[in-house]
């Protein structure tokens, strides 16, 4: 059986769509069954519906300033729709001991640097002003510091003379778009295998 995955969004969407068309593969060792926003406007939830996924909102605003109170609401989610493994895809919200110890070993996020340089915001800013020559993006393990997890996959681009932010986001963003699906096989097919360790 493949495990079963869910993707958070808050956005746009492409590298939950580019999960979901790979995972369209029949030789694709998991099943993408739920998309969750905690922003009810984010455009990534009709592209999943379009692509024939159950895409949800759970927004936040009702939680007020509980936020374990609101990643319970996602839990639940997660768990009535029987999904394995978790990814964060432009979800940006950040997470509370609860969800993450729920989800350790079994939730990934990908991040637009190469770890553990450039964690956190603005990274194609920061790697442009700082003269570097190259930059990429990282598929990690999530854990509760912040983009510091286990990384699980890499790949890199080179910065041209005369990049701008927005040549550089889309360069990295082509990468994202393989390197994600090949993370989530590469876990899947991990968790499958009947070592692996129970959930907690
Ligand atoms: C990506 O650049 C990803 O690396 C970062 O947020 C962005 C999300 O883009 N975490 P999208 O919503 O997947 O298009």
């Amino acid at each position: 059986m493949k495990p079963c995955v869910a993707v958070l969004i808050s956005g746009r969407g492409s590298n939950m769509e580019a999960l979901v068309k790979a995972a369209q593969a029949p030789e694709f060792p998991a099943k993408i069954v739920l998309v969750l926003s905690n922003k009810p406007d984010a455009a990534g939830l009709e592209i999943a519906r379009q692509l024939g996924i159950t895409a949800e909102a759970v927004p936040a605003k009702p939680f007020g300033k509980d936020r374990e109170a609101h990643e319970r609401a996602i839990d639940a989610r997660l768990q009535a729709a029987g999904v394995e493994i978790v990814c964060l895809a432009g979800y940006m919200r950040l997470l509370t001991p609860y969800l993450v110890g729920r989800w350790a070993g079994r939730m990934l996020n990908i991040h637009p640097s190469l770890l553990p340089a450039y964690p956190g915001l603005d990274t194609y800013a920061r790697a442009l002003a700082a003269g570097e020559q190259k930059h990429g993006c990282t598929v990690h393990l999530v854990t509760e510091g912040m983009d510091e997890g286990p990384i699980v996959a890499q790949a890199e681009v080179p910065i041209l003379p005369g990049d701008t932010e927005d040549a550089l986001a889309a360069r990295v963003l082509v990468q994202e778009h393989l390197l994600y699906p090949a993370a989530l096989a590469a876990l899947a097919e991990k968790i499958r295998l009947p070592e692996a360790a129970p959930r907690p």
